[in-house]
């Protein structure tokens, strides 16, 4: 096959990573197989730039070092974005690529589908159509727009679909691809299970509480940092409690001035890379957090998860994974009733069956002419 096609592939911060790699991995098995003229180059935003953020995803996904790094950092969101939109513009003017794929639905992840739906250049939205239809989050605003700009939306799960039909956005621009994340799952989940991770830290399978929290909403607040920290030395007295702290998270600790009470085993740790994560995800007893990755790789591995915020753009986790909706006035009886109880065990999504990228290349080889705006 002889298809002229140059990609462009964006990643800004740690959740886009996971996305990336098995669309890389793809276009790269199709080149060795002789696509002569295929053709793809990574794009680091640089929104999340730490090493435990962002390389040990790289050396544990086998991704390929950037070609292109804008190392925007951090900022405000107007700042922020703005960042990526300048840098973008020149890259995109230089490439010129017949697709730019953009990844879930971080601020990289608007900025760079507004640069191309300004320059004619076709975007393709992996991730389309979640919506937790609450604009208290920038995520949501995020996913709005991208989804409103796009060319090509390619949904995880059929609700994905539903929501963008709802919006008015044609059928033909839709195309139900999976959930690529969890091709890097199934990927990687042979050296997950070999992470070392649980010998450092002296726990077992099933004998421990996994927890992520990042939101603005849960961690930003001081009260309701305060409180979640009580919950969980109350939970530690009982069970081991794994806490890797995003660095967003950590600010506001040291701000509050959180210090563990002694009594409890609450282990405050750096960020975890992949594979660690995905150890600490699939055995233990439960997990809280308020990650959306989090929520998709425990359905998968059938985890119970506490989903601590008030709705998720993610509803099939709850209809037939293993996933909750919890608030910190119910935490301490949520966490009861799964400490308690057997929970059900939940069934793994359609087309969650890590051949999402697949259908994500064949899409895109499909669409090669212009743009359909
Ligand atoms: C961003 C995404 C969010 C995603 C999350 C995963 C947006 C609007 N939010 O949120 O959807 O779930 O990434 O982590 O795009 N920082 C570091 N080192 C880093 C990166 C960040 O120390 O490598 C610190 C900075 O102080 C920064 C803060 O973390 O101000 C927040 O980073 P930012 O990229 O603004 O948002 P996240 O909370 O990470």
């Amino acid at each position: 096959m002889t298809t002229q096609l140059k990609i462009l592939i964006v990643a800004g911060a740690r959740p886009n990573f996971m996305k990336v790699a098995p669309i890389i991995h793809e276009i790269r098995k199709r080149v060795e197989n002789g696509h002569a003229g295929l053709e793809y180059r990574l794009v680091h935003t640089g929104q999340h730039y730490d090493q435990a953020m962002s390389d040990v995803f790289f050396d544990d996904l086998g991704i390929p070092a950037p070609g292109i790094n804008l190392g925007v950092g951090s900022g405000s969101h107007a700042v922020q974005t703005a960042n990526v939109m300048t840098s973008f513009e020149p890259v995109c003017e230089a490439e010129r690529p017949s697709w730019v794929v953009v990844v879930g639905d971080i601020n990289s992840t608007l900025a760079c589908t507004l640069v191309c739906a300004k320059m004619g250049i076709k975007v393709a939205h992996v991730e389309a159509g979640l919506r937790s239809f609450d604009r208290g989050m920038p995520e949501e605003i995020n996913r709005i727009v991208t989804d409103a700009l796009a060319d090509l939306l390619l949904t995880p799960s059929a609700d994905g679909d539903v929501n963008l039909k709802r919006e008015g956005i044609p059928e033909s621009k839709i195309r139900l691809v999976g959930n690529v994340m969890i091709d890097a799952l199934v990927a990687n989940l042979a050296q997950a299970r070999a992470s070392e991770l649980p010998h450092r830290l002296h726990v077992e399978p099933q004998g421990y509480v996994y927890v992520t929290l990042h939101r603005p909403s849960n961690v930003d607040d001081e009260s309701s940092l305060r409180g979640i920290m009580r919950a969980l030395d109350t939970l530690a007295r009982r069970i081991p409690v794994v806490f890797p702290v995003h660095p967003r998270t950590r600010g506001m600790l040291e701000r509050i001035g959180h210090e563990s009470d002694g009594h409890s085993a609450l282990r405050l740790i750096e960020p975890v890379g992949y594979h660690d994560s995905l150890w600490l995800t699939e055995h233990a007893k439960f997990i809280l957090t308020d990650s959306g990755g989090i929520q998709e790789e425990s359905t998968y591995l059938r985890t119970p998860c506490l989903t601590l915020r008030p709705n998720t753009e993610r509803p099939v986790t709850i209809e037939v994974g293993t996933n909750r909706l919890t608030r910190l006035d119910r935490l301490a009886s949520d966490v009861e009733d799964l400490m308690q109880d057997k929970p059900p065990r939940g069934r793994i999504p359609d087309y969650w069956d890590g051949r999402a990228a697949e259908r994500i290349v064949d899409a895109l080889l499909e669409h090669v002419g212009p743009s359909f705006h």
